[in-house]
């Protein structure tokens, strides 16, 4: 059924707009948002989009192709913690909206994701992304990109309660095809990186593990809490401000272990960062292999994100030669990326299958991707 087919029988009414979002990969820079730091996500060619048509009422109405409840209030009416389920991240966009000042009135929305969930790909800051263009683009008062991923990150942050960083949201809104988007996520600065793996003979394979997310949101509150305990133990604003020359140093001022390893990672996952944008300005993207390897040992043992499922996705895909495999995303079950010569796809998501179904996990759905575009109006 098209969009404006499902629209009208959820609505009754034609939709004034369409628009899409995509979901994200992140290439490498994980954890390192929050902490001021620097990031290189990608947008998927997989994509969600949010129809939507103005109402005369002042309510909003919600509605998802993926979930049967419609959600229903005055605009009003909507405030953090009110609002359960998947509604609660198109409410806290229209939310943070009028909480700043925006003139949007009544709005009738309709989600349709073509974006896996529950899989770490940010279906959440896409669904808000798409929500905040929407309602502006209808009420006429469309802010630029980056400040409707700063809209969008709030809504999680102050609506949903999930104190996630920028990096998502960045990825959503200003990612380019045949690019990766670094990110300055102090300044938020950005640059388009060349990334285009097909032109180089490389393929960046996707595994969803379907291993499932647990502690997601506990777990990611307390690595954030940890890594703001050390910068001011360490004396500085955040951890982007400690180099990978200083962190001898910063590690002997850190009495706890736990913390001194949180923080290892972080340094050193900026530094993998610069260098793998660095590789791409050059045009030798197959050089950051071993990069995205380092990546995922530093994840797994320093910052203690990954799980059995996506360490088992990693040996089997540098086993079969990828090569680089990482975790990609917060962590605790999701995806993992293999950068794989294009000739090796096939024998790595094979060898990947197997691993998996020797080892008794959940069969892993296995695909590529190419960076492609970020959130816009289709309609
Ligand atoms: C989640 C958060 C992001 C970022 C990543 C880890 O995706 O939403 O802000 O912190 O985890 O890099």
């Amino acid at each position: 059924m098209s969009a404006a087919t499902e629209f009208r029988a959820a609505f009754g009414t034609e939709p004034e707009g369409v628009w899409t979002a995509p979901g994200r990969i992140n290439l490498i820079g994980e954890h390192t948002d929050y902490n001021d730091g620097f990031a290189l996500p990608i947008a998927l060619p997989h994509a969600l989009t949010v129809s939507a048509a103005r109402r005369p009422d002042a309510r909003v109405r919600l509605r998802s192709r993926e979930f049967p409840d419609v959600f229903e209030a005055r605009l009003a009416d909507l405030s953090p913690g009110t609002v359960p389920g998947w509604a609660a991240y198109q409410a806290g966009a229209l939310w943070a909206l009028v909480d700043e000042g925006h003139r949007i009135g009544g709005l009738d929305l309709l989600v349709e994701s073509g974006i896996p969930t529950g899989t770490g790909l940010s279906t959440s800051a896409a669904v808000c992304c798409a929500t905040v263009l929407a309602a502006t683009g209808l009420y006429g008062s469309e802010p630029p990109p980056a400040e409707v991923a700063r809209l969008a990150q709030r809504a999680e942050n102050d609506f949903v309660g999930m104190p996630c960083g920028i990096m998502d949201q960045s990825a959503v809104m200003l990612a380019d095809e045949g690019r990766a988007l670094f990110l300055d996520c102090r300044s938020l600065e950005t640059e388009q990186v060349p990334f285009d793996p097909a032109a180089h003979g490389l393929s960046l394979l996707v595994v969803d593990t379907r291993a499932p997310r647990r502690l997601v949101e506990g777990a990611y509150g307390e690595r954030r809490r940890s890594c703001e305990e050390a910068a001011r133990i360490l004396g500085v604003r955040a951890l982007r401000d400690v180099s990978v020359g200083g962190l001898p140093r910063a590690l002997a001022a850190l009495p706890d272990p736990v913390v001194r390893r949180r923080v290892r990672h972080v340094v050193t996952e900026n530094a993998r960062v610069l260098e793998t944008a660095a590789l791409f300005r050059a045009g030798r993207p197959r050089a950051a292999g071993p990069l995205f390897t380092a990546s995922h040992v530093s994840l797994r043992d320093d910052f203690e994100v990954s799980v059995p499922e996506v360490d088992t996705a990693v040996s089997a895909a540098l086993s079969a030669g990828a090569l680089g495999a990482r975790i990609t995303g917060g962590g605790f079950g999701g995806c993992v990326i293999a950068l794989v010569e294009s000739g090796a796809v096939v024998d790595c998501g094979k060898a990947v299958r197997v691993a998996f179904a020797e080892r008794g996990h959940t069969e892993p759905v296995v695909f590529t991707a190419l960076p492609s575009a970020g959130a816009r109006r289709l309609s």
